[in-house]
């Protein structure tokens, strides 16, 4: 086993970030530039990454690719997605319309970290005109790196479902 110069394994240094995934990424015109910064970010860390976005810069409309990113993540061909728009709100709420997803918008990593470990975010949206490249770095790693928590917060995720599903709660 190669040793790094502390004498240590190096496969005590392998970090949860190292493990690939397939990830969408969509966008609207405003996430352009943000959306080909992560891919690049991401690729280089060892990612897939499906560009489900525009690459025109042209006024379009973000319920286009929140559709797509949102179908990818729900049909099972990426594990993970991420979805650009000027404010993150437009193609967050969009996103949510599209049974199974679970898109938590973040603007810092705290508040991805729980939308992860409480709610089981399958998609995370960010708001390019809301935050800057390295702030969307710090989401994009904590989004791909944080598990479910489970337990309490599993029985809360079923009762989302079940609205999805047309049930009342009581
Ligand atoms: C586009 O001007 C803008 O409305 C869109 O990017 C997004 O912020 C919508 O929520």
């Amino acid at each position: 086993m190669e040793d790094n110069k502390m004498g240590k394994p190096l496969t005590q240094f392998k970090r949860k970030d190292c493990i690939a995934m397939k990830i969408a990424i969509g966008n609207d015109h405003v996430g352009v530039e943000l959306k080909r910064h992560l891919i690049e970010y991401l690729t280089q860390k060892g990612h897939e990454v499906i560009n489900f976005g525009t690459d025109e810069t042209a006024s379009n409309h973000y319920p286009i690719y929140a559709q797509r990113v949102a179908d990818a993540v729900v049909g099972g061909q990426c594990e993970r997605g991420i979805l650009i728009c000027g404010t993150g709100l437009g193609i967050s709420i969009a996103a949510n319309k599209v049974r199974g997803v679970r898109c938590a918008l973040c603007s810092e990593p705290v508040s991805c970290r729980l939308s992860r470990e409480h709610n089981n975010a399958n998609i995370v949206a960010m708001g390019a005109r809301m935050i800057g490249p390295v702030m969307a770095e710090a989401i994009v790693d904590t989004f791909l790196t944080t598990d479910f928590l489970g337990g309490r917060h599993g029985m809360r995720v079923d009762m989302i479902t079940a609205i999805e599903n047309g049930e009342k709660l009581s």
